[in-house]
């Protein structure tokens, strides 16, 4: 087995892929990995975006396989690997489960968690042949506290991302793979916008011990450490990024 012994946030060299990448933490850990040398592919929804300065972007849907499939072979015939995969794409909804329909179920859990089998699956195998590769998945608080203002369907759906990202850690760890989760709490982005709906958020004052909400910097610092050198020891954890709002 390889030994990869901790250093420096250093990016230098890797090729990141990243989902979710034109959303806030995306766009932010996109930006933050490019700055750190990594040549990176930011992919989402839309089908064009300006990520940043030297970021290639390229639109696909993460509920697809085939797609999934699709813009990996590129990236790989283009690039020759993926050293990191950072999966960030995910929608949320606040309706509580007696009013829960079927239709709101899947769309959450095929965004959310299918969303993070697709890459993953593709990914996972290739880079244990390698000998090497960085898996990073943004859970939540939400999988640990109940959520703070999100229905069951997205608690659920975290909660199996942060399961699932054991299992990988478990598996890749003898393969040089890492796999851990970000567990942030609210973060001022378009999706705490679109759950706080236009209506004045609970002051952080009150909630956030730390006295403020995340911005999406706090996000991409923390992924930076996940995904570099740095945190070479660390594997199948969920890291708390909450301001204090969650205490392990
Ligand atoms: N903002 C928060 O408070 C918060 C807290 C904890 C966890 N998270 C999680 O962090 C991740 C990033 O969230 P964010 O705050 O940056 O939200 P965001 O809404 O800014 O970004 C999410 C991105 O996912 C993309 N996306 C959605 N469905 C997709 C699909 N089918 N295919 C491809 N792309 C798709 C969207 O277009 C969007 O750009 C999400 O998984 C979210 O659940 C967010």
């Amino acid at each position: 087995m390889a030994q990869h012994l901790s250093g420096p946030a250093s990016l230098e060299g890797q090729v990141a892929l990243i989902t979710g990448g034109a959303g806030g933490m995306g766009r932010a850990i996109a930006n933050a990995f490019q700055s750190a040398g990594a040549h990176v592919i930011a992919t989402d929804r839309a089908e064009h975006e300006d990520i940043g300065p030297g970021i290639q972007y390229r639109p696909y849907d993460v509920t697809s396989r085939a797609e999934t499939d699709k813009v990996i072979d590129a990236v790989i015939a283009e690039h020759g690997k993926v050293d990191i995969l950072v999966m960030c794409a995910g929608i949320i909804a606040r309706t509580p489960l007696g009013d829960s329909s079927d239709d709101e179920w899947d769309a959450i859990m095929s965004v959310n968690v299918r969303g993070v089998v697709n890459p993953a699956r593709k990914l996972f195998p290739l880079m244990c042949e390698r000998g090497f590769g960085k898996i990073l998945a943004a859970g939540s608080i939400a999988a640990k506290n109940g959520g703070v203002a999100s229905g069951p369907a997205y608690v659920a759906s975290k909660a199996a991302v942060h399961g699932m990202m054991r299992w990988i850690a478990k598996a890749g760890a003898a393969h040089g793979v890492y796999a851990n989760t970000l567990a942030p709490g609210p973060v001022e982005t378009a999706m705490w916008a679109n759950v706080t709906g236009g209506t004045s958020a609970p002051s952080a004052n009150t909630t956030v011990p730390l006295g403020r909400y995340g911005n999406a910097d706090d996000i991409a610092q923390a992924a930076l450490f996940l995904c570099s050198p740095a945190s070479n020891w660390i594997t199948g954890t969920s890291l708390d990024i909450s301001g204090g709002m969650w205490m392990n």
